[in-house]
């Protein structure tokens, strides 16, 4: 058995009702947002959000059930999910999602804007209609977050004067904050155990932070990860592993790589150059050790919580968050 299939083992009923309820929470009477929903749902992505919500649900409550109020949290997080991406492709202007054509790719920027929004009204829509505000709550920090921390990254793209602090605080807003909802949300729908609802909020985010340095770490690949990797220095994007080269090196090379992303960054040759720079500088190996860090201390939280299948494959999950190949 794959190791996805091990994990989702103690959640496969709910996973298979989430599809269903997932698919229908985007439903509407207007036929060409139907086309590019179907479009959507037929080409999923890893799922993990909703894997942390029923996880983390089962692991917090009495009876080991989650309840309707969970699968409507893991709904309304996964369309906000698919409503970023959506809208990350146009503002990253990347032509490739999950393997295939992006939404921009294929129906151009307008729409997929447009398709963005609906999908991130349906998902506050399903919380507000059934009065899950304690849930919207939780979401409603997530949407803001990640919309500061997508700005906060394009702010500093500009200046390429970012420091490693600012890189976290990129990423914790862009990123874990919304893994950190689930696993508060997944706890929130079953306990209302601030203290317990805290800590899987820290959980997540720690797993968040992890899970983005393994997302900036495939872009200095060349691995089919169903998306383009080198995108982030021709987006000018300053991520963990160039911060550190940029941070451990000569006054000219820092100079020499600086131009090179400032006024070549469309020179794929220039860009090569820049990544085995970055390698020789050993800001993979740097990262990956911030990355392993983080995965540490989000599976130190895990140790108060007694022993259960759902624990177990949570402590799976985080250790695949750094081990997955797409
Ligand atoms: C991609 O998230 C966006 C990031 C936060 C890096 P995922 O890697 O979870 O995307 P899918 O849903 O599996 O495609
Ligand atoms: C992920 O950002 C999207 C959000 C968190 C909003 P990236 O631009 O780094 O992710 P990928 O690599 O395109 O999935
Ligand atoms: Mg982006
Ligand atoms: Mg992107």
């Amino acid at each position: 058995m794959n190791i996805t299939s091990q994990i989702k083992q103690p959640i496969r009923d709910e996973m298979e009702l989430f599809e269903k309820k997932f698919y229908e929470s985007m439903s509407s009477k207007v036929a060409l947002l139907n086309r590019i929903t179907y479009y959507i749902v037929n080409r999923k992505g890893k799922q993990m959000r909703p894997m942390f919500v029923f996880l983390v649900a089962k692991m917090i409550s009495e009876e080991n059930k989650v309840n309707e109020r969970t699968y409507r949290g893991a709904s309304v997080i996964e369309l906000i999910h698919t409503a970023t991406l959506v809208h990350d492709d146009v503002v990253d202007d990347s032509n490739r999602r999950r393997g295939f054509f992006s939404i921009n790719a294929l129906w151009k920027n307008k729409i997929a804007v447009l398709v963005g929004d609906y999908l991130l009204s349906k998902g506050l829509l399903l919380s507000i209609d059934n009065g899950d505000f304690d849930l919207l709550r939780i979401i409603s920090v997530a949407v803001r977050e990640m919309s500061e921390g997508e700005l906060l990254q394009i702010e500093k793209a500009r200046r390429l004067d970012i420091v490693e602090e600012v890189y976290f605080e990129i990423i914790r807003k862009k990123t874990a904050t919304l893994i950190a909802s689930c696993c508060a949300l997944g706890a929130k729908s079953v306990s209302d155990d601030e203290v317990i609802v805290e800590k899987m909020r820290l959980f997540g985010e720690l797993i968040g932070m992890a899970f983005q340095i393994k997302d900036d770490l495939f872009d200095y690949t060349d691995d089919a990860i169903g998306k383009p990797t080198g995108i982030d220095i021709k987006e000018q994007k300053m991520t963990l592993p160039l911060i550190y080269a940029l941070n451990n090196c000569s006054n000219e090379e820092k100079r020499w790589c600086i131009n090179s992303i400032k006024n070549h960054n469309k020179d794929k040759k220039r860009v090569k150059e820049v990544i085995q720079f970055v390698k020789d500088k050993n800001g993979l190996v740097y990262a990956e050790n911030k990355m392993v860090e983080f995965q540490q201390q989000a599976l130190a939280l895990l140790q108060d919580f007694p022993s259960s299948l759902f624990k177990e494959s949570l402590t799976l999950m985080v250790n695949y968050v750094i081990d997955r190949k797409k």
